[in-house]
Order: structure tokens, then sequence, then C-alpha cells
């Protein structure tokens, strides 16, 4: 059952009698109507009222506004304010452009810009290599969208989607030092992306593609991998398989197991999917069957597109008609990309013994964890109020930590799965257990571990 969050935080504003009775009147009016209080602070004192921020997380934008009605019913209480505590945070964008060197003087400026900065100008042209070293190439990627598929939300076009580059930018930068700018294009015509990307792409040492929905987005990087000679690298795909690789790593220690001998559902063969679905194969699991909205993926299933054509014939052995239900019985692993509230315990429980269910979609996953918990092993979600949560920042920012170290060129399935071990190693066998495997988002020994291990397989 979800859980009142930061996510719907608000901050009410009122004026409450100043009697003793008053801040006792006001918690419980929370409470009873299902929110909960994080701060409550007095910011005016007046002999006959005292005015306060009372702050507390809700379940959603309309359960924050019941919480308000039910403050405004108590005798003697105003309501001044509600600040969104969310959008409080976004108000005039989350980063910003810093100056790494001093600017006081005219000294200074006759360096950092005209005339000393020709001379460098020149050494560009002359060595065009030396971007690398005298610009921010070296350290900036560009976080591309077309908004066509922003978080779970679907086609918002490109100004919606810059809060979510703008955080993606300010991940970058705090877990790995990485400048990272959005970049939100005003089309989804596949070739205007293409052609928008190589045009910009001399400032950045690297390619962050985000939000771009399926199928467009694996003609987008696999025709701009092969223009562009720096890395470009699609979080949605291969972030997501990077953790799920790790995490799977991890849970197939917690119940013994070898992927050589697993039978692996996937369900969902879309931008996710698809992409853990090729990381799997470089292990040569047991067999995967992959399962999308129309069942599953086989060789003789009609209309199949070139992704799931090329997936049909590289999953499923046996060639394998039916339905999720029918993908479940005697799998060792299920990974959901896919959509909510798809199976429940039942299903599970004709998974094989020890089963691990990772039910990824958001904010909804394939099958309440709770209920997978009765059957499966380990169980993994995206949400972070549950144990194990599939988070791509794990991987993202030290993936390109490590490229921008090692000045790549271009991105390996060998760096990815270098990744994934990484992440997968953070969580030593004294920490291992059917709730941990994976490290937290916050660990900041991830991050250097997943730069090294990349910079080392692209050097290599
Ligand atoms: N937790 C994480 O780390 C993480 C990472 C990436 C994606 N996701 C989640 O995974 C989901 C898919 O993301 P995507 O970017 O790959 O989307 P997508 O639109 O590219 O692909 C969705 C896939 O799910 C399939 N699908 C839809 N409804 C289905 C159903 N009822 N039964 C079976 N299959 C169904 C579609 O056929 C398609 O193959 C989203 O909910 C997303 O939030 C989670």
């Amino acid at each position: 059952m979800p859980v009142p969050g930061p996510g719907y935080s608000i901050t009410v504003r009122l004026e409450a009698p100043p009697s003793a009775s008053a801040a006792g009147d006001l918690t419980s009016a929370v409470g009873r109507a299902g929110g909960v209080i994080t701060a409550f602070d007095v910011v005016e004192s007046h002999n006959d009222r005292v005015v306060i921020d009372l702050t507390c997380n809700a379940l959603s934008a309309n359960h924050a506004k019941d919480i308000t009605d039910t403050l405004e019913t108590l005798p003697g209480i105003v309501v001044r304010k509600v600040s969104d505590r969310t959008f409080l945070v976004h108000l005039g964008g989350k980063i910003e452009i810093a100056s790494k060197v001093p600017l006081r003087n005219r000294d200074d400026l006759s360096r950092a810009y005209t005339p000393g900065v020709a001379r460098v100008c020149e050494a560009i042209a002359k060595n065009p290599d030396d971007a690398r070293r005298l610009t921010i190439k070296r350290n900036t990627v560009a976080v591309v969208t077309d908004g066509s598929a922003v978080l779970g939300l679907g086609n918002l076009g490109p100004a919606a989607a810059l809060p979510v580059m703008e955080g993606k930018a300010a991940l970058f930068k705090k877990f790995a030092g990485v400048d990272a700018w959005p970049v939100c294009l005003d089309t989804q015509d596949t070739e205007e992306i293409i052609r928008a990307v190589e045009l910009i792409a001399p400032v950045y040492g690297g390619i962050n593609l985000e939000d771009i929905s399926a199928p467009r987005c694996f003609e987008i990087e696999a025709r701009l991998r092969e223009k562009l000679d720096i890395p470009v690298f699609h979080d949605d795909q291969h972030g997501t398989a990077i953790v799920v690789v790790a995490a799977l790593r991890n849970a197939l220690r917690v119940v013994n197991k070898d992927i050589k001998d697993c039978r692996i559902t996937v369900c969902g063969v879309g931008a996710a999917g698809s992409a853990i679905i090729r990381l799997l194969q470089a292990q040569t699991p047991g067999d995967i069957i992959a399962v999308d909205v129309d069942g599953i993926v086989h060789r003789d299933r009609p209309g199949l597109d070139s992704n799931l054509k090329s997936i049909a014939a590289s999953t499923n052995k046996d060639n394998q008609a039916g339905r999720l239900h029918d993908a479940l019985v005697g799998s060792d692993v299920f990974i959901g990309v896919s959509a909510p509230n798809l199976f429940g315990a039942d299903q599970v429980a004709t998974m094989a013994k020890d089963a691990i269910v990772f039910a990824l979609a958001n904010p909804d996953p394939e099958i309440d964890p709770m209920e997978a918990q009765q059957h499966a092993a380990v169980v993994a979600t995206g949400r972070s109020d549950f144990p194990n949560q599939i988070n791509n920042v794990l991987a993202f920012p030290g993936v390109f930590r490590g490229l921008l170290d090692a000045h790549a060129r271009t991105i390996t399935d060998a760096m990815l799965l270098a990744a994934a071990q990484a992440i997968a190693d953070v969580v030593d066998g004294d920490r291992l257990n059917a709730s941990f495997i994976v490290p937290s988002v916050f660990d900041n020994t991830v991050a250097p571990a997943v730069a090294e291990a990349v910079r080392k397989a692209a050097t290599s």
C-alpha cells in the first residue's frame, strides 16, 4: 500500500489561535486526513494569533487538497497559502552554469576571453582533438530528448520533458562530477533528431539519449553511433539493462543458481526490455522468453517489426506461443518492464523453485511486491519504498565518468557488462541477502567503481 511521501509534500501557512491546544488540534487533523507531518514551524507570533508553517507528506495532489480542506474546517484556523514543495524545488530550474576561472580584472579577461582565447581557437583548428583537452568537451554530456516518452507519462513534448532532463543533469554532476546539459528538441522526426545531434556534437564528449519512444530510439541510437566519434548511450535502454543485469547477478547468488541454467521471462520488449534481453544474452542464459502486449514473441507470430524479429530469432528455443501466464510456468526469473498489475501470486507459484521476480513497471509494478513475495525468493521493483530498487542512477553517472576519462569514442557491450559487474560487486558477500541485491543509490562508492570498470574496459 502506498504511503505519503516527499513527492507530494506541502507547506500550509496558516493562522491559529495562540492557545495551548492549537498545535495538537492541527497535528491530529492532519493525521486523521492520512497525512504525515514532517515539520511544524511558528513563523510569526502575536498576542492574538500565531502564524504556522505546517509541512506534511501526502499521497497525491488530491490528498494534499483533502488535508488542506480538513485544516480549514478547524475553528479559528485560517489557511493563508499552500505551497507544493516539489514545485518550489523547480522554480527557475534546477541547474546553472558557473565559471571555473576567475574574471576579476582585464588581465583575467584577456586570457579567458579575447584576445588570448584566439590562440586556443587556432590550436584547436589545427588539431581538432585538442578540443577534448582545452574545452568543456572533456567533461560535458548532452542529455538529448524529443519528449516523446517522458517517464511513464507518454508524449509530453520537449518543454515538459525539461524538468526531467534538468534533474538528470543534476544527478550527473552530483554522483560523477559530469557536466551534463539538457537538449530538448522540438521535433519527433527521426531524421531531424539525428541531424540535430550531429550538429551539436562538437561541444560534447558523449550523448545521453533520454525518454525517446521505441522503436524510433533504436534507429536514432544506432545511426548516431555510426556517425559520431563520441559515445551515444540511450539510458532508458542501457542504463536499465546494466542495473537489471547487476541485480540479477546478485539475486542468482542469493538463490545459488547459474544464469546458464535459467529460463528468464522478460515482459515488455520496448526500449528497456529489448536492451535487457540483449545484455542478458551476452551471458548465455538457459533461455529467454520475451512477452509483449500481444503475448509471447515467437518466430511464427505475424506482424513482428525488425526489433521483435531479431528478438524472436535469438530467444524462445522451443518457439513457444501463448500469453504471459504461459511463459511464467517453470521460469526461474521474471523481469517486467511493461505495464501495471499483470499477474498475481498464483502465477508466481507456477514459476520454478526459488523464483526471482523483478517487477519494474513504474509507478505501479507488474505484480504487487507483497504478493510476489508469497512465492518468490527475491523480489525487486522500481519503487523507492520497497527493498531492491532498480534505479538507473546506479549506472549512468559512473558510465559517463568512465567514458569521458577514457576519451572513449564508442560504447560497447563489454563496457556495459563491466559496469553491471561493478555495481553487483559493491554488494559484498557479507551484505548480500534477498533484501539487498543492489547498493543504495546514495552509496558514493558506486559511481567511482562503475567509472573505473568502464574506463578499464574502454582502454583495454
Ligand atoms: N525501474 C526501472 O529502473 C525502469 C527502467 C526502465 C523502464 N521502467 C519501466 O518499464 C516500463 C516500460 O518502459 P519502456 O521505456 O521500455 O516502455 P516501452 O513503451 O518502450 O515498452 C513497453 C513494452 O511493454 C509492453 N506491454 C505493454 N502493456 C503490456 C501488457 N499488458 N502485457 C505485456 N506487455 C505489455 C509493450 O508491448 C512494450 O513491449 C515503464 O513502466 C517504465 O517506467 C522501469
